[in-house]
């Protein structure tokens, strides 16, 4: 029983190989306006369940662009692993429009759709690895089941556990691997087939956060170098912010709100977006700062300085100082990174008449960077004390 249920993991993680080599690859360019290799349309799916009706997909629009790392986050239970699954149709929507690699899937036959998983990878939460085969046995499986003949597929398989970093490690069985091996194997795996698409559902959740790094940055390195395009569901917005492009919040089985990874980490619009946001920010700002007595020189305000890449903090602080005749105090700063971007946060305590003030906070913000007042104290009795 537990030997079957092995298997049939193992065979959803295969989804139909393709035998020997393929042609050129993309280039890895991740072209603004080409055809997206995965477009939702209107794809609803629901659940019954004990007489219940659970809706796991109530409406999802998506488009994923050929080339890029297309992150959907997400709290448990929101519709992820529906949303998946409805892509290479190990679930079939109720009503809605799925295209992949060009394709309308959602209507195929069994046969066509078989064909048409060859071109889709997918790693796994749990790595859905069978445990009485070795890793370069786990890796050739799907080679194995198109036929390729053994000599073949184990020379394919060895290159790629190469390519994972698991070099040397052909004869061990995952119960000698670590959580992030068994990953490398998993992904080695779903690359033995040469898809165009790879989709992860929560490939790091089982693992400690510097594992999780390198598998990230595993993953990364494949979409470059093979420009293979991913579609990475998760809960956890550090993934986000780590590798995607763009991403995609889900709630319910509704989309809230999607974009590039910088505009919704740096504009979260739903609450949701902006609970998960903080938590990978860690732009708590520390108490004592917040409540810090005024000391009384005209108006005081505290306020978060946001900027972006190359546009440090600094120098529009200091012009700021000399124009406006203001004093700006730095409480508290720190530089984060999304992707490559640098993006850093400044509490900064601006005091001066109040006049001065306004006019030298409309300064920051017109020079491009986010400002948002955390308190304000004005006090009366010092505007005749200067
Ligand atoms: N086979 C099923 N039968 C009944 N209900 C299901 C089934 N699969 C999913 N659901 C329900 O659909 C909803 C969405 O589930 P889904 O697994 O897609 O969520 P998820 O975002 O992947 O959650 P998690 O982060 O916990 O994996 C949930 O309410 C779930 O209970
Ligand atoms: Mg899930």
């Amino acid at each position: 029983m537990a030997m079957l249920r092995e298997y049939s993991q193992a065979a959803q993680a295969v989804q139909g190989p393709v035998p020997g080599a393929r042609g050129s690859r993309d280039t890895g360019l991740k072209l603004e306006g080409a055809e997206p290799i995965v477009r939702m349309e209107n794809i609803r799916k629901t659940f019954h369940q004990g007489g219940r009706e659970v809706v796991a997909l109530d409406g999802i629009n998506l488009e994923v662009k050929r080339g890029e790392i297309f992150g959907i986050i997400g709290l448990s239970g929101a519709g992820k692993s529906t949303l998946v699954r409805c892509v290479n149709l190990l679930e079939r929507p109720d009503s809605g429009t799925v295209w992949v690699d060009g394709l309308e899937v959602s209507n195929l036959t069994e046969q066509e759709l078989r064909r048409q998983r060859r071109k889709i990878g997918m790693i796994f939460q749990h790595f859905n690895l069978l445990a009485s085969r070795t890793a370069l046995a786990n890796v050739a499986f799907p080679l194995e089941i198109a036929g390729v003949p053994r000599k073949q597929r184990e020379e394919r398989a060895r290159q790629l556990l190469e390519l994972v970093g698991l070099g040397g490690r052909e004869r061990s069985y995952p119960s000698q691997l670590s959580g992030g091996q068994k990953q490398r194997v998993g992904i080695a795996r779903a690359l033995a087939s040469e898809p165009k698409l790879l989709l992860c559902d929560e490939p790091t959740s089982a693992l400690d956060p510097q594992t999780t790094r390198s598998i990230l940055r595993l993953l990364a390195e494949i979409n470059q170098r093979l420009g293979l395009t991913i579609l990475l569901i998760t809960h956890e917005m550090a993934v986000i912010k780590e590798i995607c492009d763009r991403v995609a919040v889900i709630e319910n089985g509704r989309i809230l709100e999607s974009g590039s990874v910088l505009e919704v980490f740096t504009q979260p619009q739903a609450a949701t977006t902006q609970a998960f946001v903080s938590s990978a920010t860690s732009a708590e700002i520390p108490p004592d700062i917040l409540e810090r007595p005024a000391n009384g020189h005209g108006a005081q305000v505290l306020v978060r300085v946001t900027f972006l890449g190359r546009d440090a903090g600094e120098p529009h602080l200091s012009r700021m100082v000399r124009r406006f005749d203001v004093d700006a105090n730095i409480l508290y700063g720190q530089i984060d990174h999304i992707g490559r971007t640098p993006y850093g946060t400044l509490v900064v305590e601006v005091t001066g008449s109040q006049d001065a003030v306004e006019a030298a906070l409309g300064h920051l913000a017109q020079g491009g960077l986010q400002v948002e007042v955390l308190r304000r104290v004005e006090r009366n009795d010092v505007a005749t004390a200067g």
